[in-house]
């Protein structure tokens, strides 16, 4: 597992494109937390199954071959007789990771066509589905016009039998895995105190998918208190150096437009 410091590049805040190499079945293997974390999954696709897994035609035969790769990874055994969606949503509980299924379409475009999101940081699965790389990142300040062409690039290009991995990180009001917008839950603001505040690391991987021709990405979410932040002083200092140093559009985004210099003073304290 990445040690915290390594999430922060030694640099001022900017887009990574940076991956390491790994065994798909182990980004997706029970941890230490699999019972707890897949019964609030399962809860979630339960109680409200077409906010938190989504399936269009296009992603029928992705979710095939991944149900057939999960079978071999992890030993998951698809229900027997059941809907498309039912097999989409009871993958969804049994990895502890959300996935998402993607393709290139006849034009070239990358699109999202499915998979199951029960921990998302503040995005709707709805509101992407069958859209293209480009829509999906169009909320992030200047993502596509620095980035985009290159993740085109990488993701068109993604070689089977391997997971690339890369990670994301936010900042959170609580160890909420789900953070779905719809939940109103409570946000950062300058008044929020140490405990409070949570590092919210988004673990992901890339998979190619070589029989459809798609793409598997797998998200896994860990989060960390900020004392265990602070307790890593390079972590700290890199944390700190990014708050200081992102735009006040990324600190919008991020929901931290109110609460940036608190959380600095807090990792100062
Ligand atoms: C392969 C390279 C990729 C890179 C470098 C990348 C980078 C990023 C970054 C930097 C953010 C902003 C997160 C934050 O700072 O809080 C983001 C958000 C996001 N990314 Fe990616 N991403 C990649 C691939 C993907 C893929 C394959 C998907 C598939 C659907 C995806 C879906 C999203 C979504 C849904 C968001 C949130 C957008 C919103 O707030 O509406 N990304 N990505």
């Amino acid at each position: 597992m990445i040690r915290l410091a390594d999430l922060f590049p030694d640099n001022d805040y900017r887009f990574q494109l940076r991956f390491e190499r790994g065994e798909p079945a182990d980004f997706f293997a029970p941890t230490a937390k699999h019972h707890e974390v897949r019964a609030e999954r399962q809860r979630w696709l339960h109680s409200d199954p077409k906010t938190y897994a989504a399936l269009s035609p296009p992603g029928e035969p992705l979710l095939d071959e991944v149900v057939e790769l999960a079978g071999v990874w992890n030993g998951f055994v698809p229900p027997l007789a059941t809907t498309t969606g039912q097999t989409c949503r009871a993958l969804g509980g049994f990895w502890e990771a959300d996935y998402l299924l993607l393709k290139a379409d006849a034009a070239g475009e990358i699109r999202l066509y499915g998979g199951c999101l029960c921990f998302p940081s503040s995005w709707r699965l709805g509101d992407k589905l069958g859209q293209p790389m480009e829509f999906i990142h169009g909320p992030v300040p200047g993502l596509n016009s620095c980035i985009g062409a290159a993740i085109h690039k990488f993701l068109a290009s993604l070689k089977p039998g391997v997971a690339s991995l890369r990670h994301n990180w936010g900042l959170a009001r609580s160890a909420e895995l789900n953070q779905h917008p719809g939940r109103a839950l409570p946000q950062l603001d300058a008044m929020v105190s140490a405990d409070e505040v949570w590092l919210r690391v988004e673990h992901q991987a890339l998979v190619a998918l070589p029989k459809s021709g798609g793409i598997l990405f797998g998200i896994r979410v860990v989060n960390h208190s900020l004392a265990e932040v602070k307790a890593d002083p390079v972590a700290a200092a890199r944390l700190c150096r990014a708050l200081e140093t992102m735009t006040d559009a990324m600190a919008r985004y991020k929901n931290l437009a109110t609460a940036r210099e608190r959380i600095l003073q807090l990792l100062r304290s």
